[in-house]
């Protein structure tokens, strides 16, 4: 451990990350998924238990080990699913941490049985939004400091920008996503935004991007709830 790391301020503190993707089930056999890996997000449960915090990790279907330091492990597999452990694990809270790529539809009905094809007809499947897990959070009361990730193609701060204001988040961590960058890839680079203020965290290995992100939410949430 090491003492300045963090500067103490998520010591003891009680921190929820979210990471890896949703699944959606159409059918016994198929879903709809993501490209997210869930490295960023356990990368992050792991600098936040090294800062000291006392972390719940709830991840989506992802074959990652649970990293060293993390007091509770949660695996979901819908964005259902991942709501309802969230709002569990976020009770009493002091941090939530959304990197988890959560799946924004879900098929409107599950087939209990598997669907059969219909030779050279084209198949329409009908789509229900999911609830959004850190708005929902933040229209509760004395809901915990939220910090949202963004994955864009575009626009990236203007995008990000918009969701830190529209679910009412205390910090956004925004990347370019496509050329090689993002999913699936060892390396990140992420700009943080905050209501009057943002910081860029150059490319780096997941794990370097996951301590300097901690320390900046550390410093930001000494600021605004310390
Ligand atoms: N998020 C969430 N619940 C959802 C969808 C997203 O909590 N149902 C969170 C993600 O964990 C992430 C942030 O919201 O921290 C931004 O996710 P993103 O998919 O970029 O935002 P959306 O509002 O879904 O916008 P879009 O997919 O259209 O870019
Ligand atoms: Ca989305």
């Amino acid at each position: 451990m090491v003492a300045s790391f963090g500067d103490q301020v998520l010591q003891g503190k009680k921190v929820v990350v979210s990471a890896g993707p949703t699944y959606e089930d159409i059918d016994p056999v198929r879903f709809i998924g993501n490209r997210s890996s869930g490295r960023m997000g356990f990368a992050v449960a792991q600098a936040a238990a090294y800062a000291g915090a006392q972390v719940t990790l709830v991840a989506g279907p992802v074959g990652l080990a649970t990293p060293a330091g993390v007091a509770k492990r949660v695996d979901v597999r819908s964005a259902a699913q991942m709501h309802a452990a969230v709002v569990e694990a976020t009770d009493g809270a002091d941090i939530y941490i959304g990197a988890a790529a959560v799946g924004d539809y879900r098929p409107s009905a599950m087939a209990t049985h598997k669907l059969k094809k219909q030779a050279g007809a084209d198949l329409t499947l009908q789509l229900a939004e999911n609830p959004d897990i850190l708005a929902s959070l933040s229209a509760g009361r004395d809901h915990p400091f939220l910090v949202g990730f963004a994955a864009e193609t575009q626009n990236v701060e203007s995008y990000a920008r918009d969701k830190l204001q529209r679910k009412g988040l205390d910090m956004i961590a925004a990347n370019q996503v496509g050329d090689g960058m993002g999913f699936e890839t060892a390396d990140n680079a992420i700009t943080l935004y905050w209501a009057d203020g943002s910081a860029e965290l150059p490319r780096a290995d997941k794990s370097v991007i996951a301590r300097q992100l901690i320390e900046r939410i550390a410093s930001r949430y000494k600021a605004v709830r310390g």
